[in-house]
């Protein structure tokens, strides 16, 4: 069975751009999109009606059930240890890495629900995250391209398993 690589990485770090990518020649996964199709609904109006809590529950839950050769998680997934384990023990753990004032302009007029806290909550939730995500198994520059991204990814995927 192929191994899954788990894409993490802070909210505008490429990651959903990286999933379209990989999906014309791989089976890759958006947890945020499994979210929205399970729930019926969008993951702002989620959030609106039962708060944080309740989708960190739920995406925990769907990424046990994830299963695909890449699957691209939301930007919380570091935010519960047990996810991390999960993926370590399962995969490998691709972090994208990305300055936050470059994702913060790919970010700032989109309707996620943490954006909404305004620039400054965001970039201490950003300084907290950080470190989280370098305990990922590779830590990529995700200025380069998305080509370029998946290219690393392929060659890590030759090498590593
Ligand atoms: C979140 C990131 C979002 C989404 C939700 C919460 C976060 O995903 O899961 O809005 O806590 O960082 P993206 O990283 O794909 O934007």
């Amino acid at each position: 069975m192929i191994k899954p690589f788990y894409i993490i990485g802070f909210m505008g770090t490429g990651k959903s751009s990286l999933k379209r990518y990989l999906e014309i020649s791989d089976h890759a996964i958006d947890l945020d999109e499994m979210f929205e199709a399970h729930v019926k609904m969008d993951i702002s109006t989620y959030f609106e009606h039962y708060g944080e809590d309740a989708f960190r529950l739920q995406e925990s839950k769907l990424l046990q059930q994830a299963n695909a050769a890449y699957i691209v998680t939301g930007g919380g997934i570091v935010e519960r240890d047990d996810n991390f384990d999960l993926m370590r023990e399962r995969g490998v753990i691709i972090a994208l890495d990305l300055p936050y004032e470059m994702c913060w302009d790919r970010i700032k007029d989109s309707d996620r629900p943490l954006v909404r806290r305004g620039k400054t909550t965001v970039e201490a939730l950003y300084a907290r995250r950080r470190p989280l995500y370098a305990r990922a198994d590779y830590v990529l520059d995700a200025s380069l391209s998305t080509e370029v991204i998946a290219q690393t990814l392929y060659q890590i995927r030759e090498e590593d398993t």
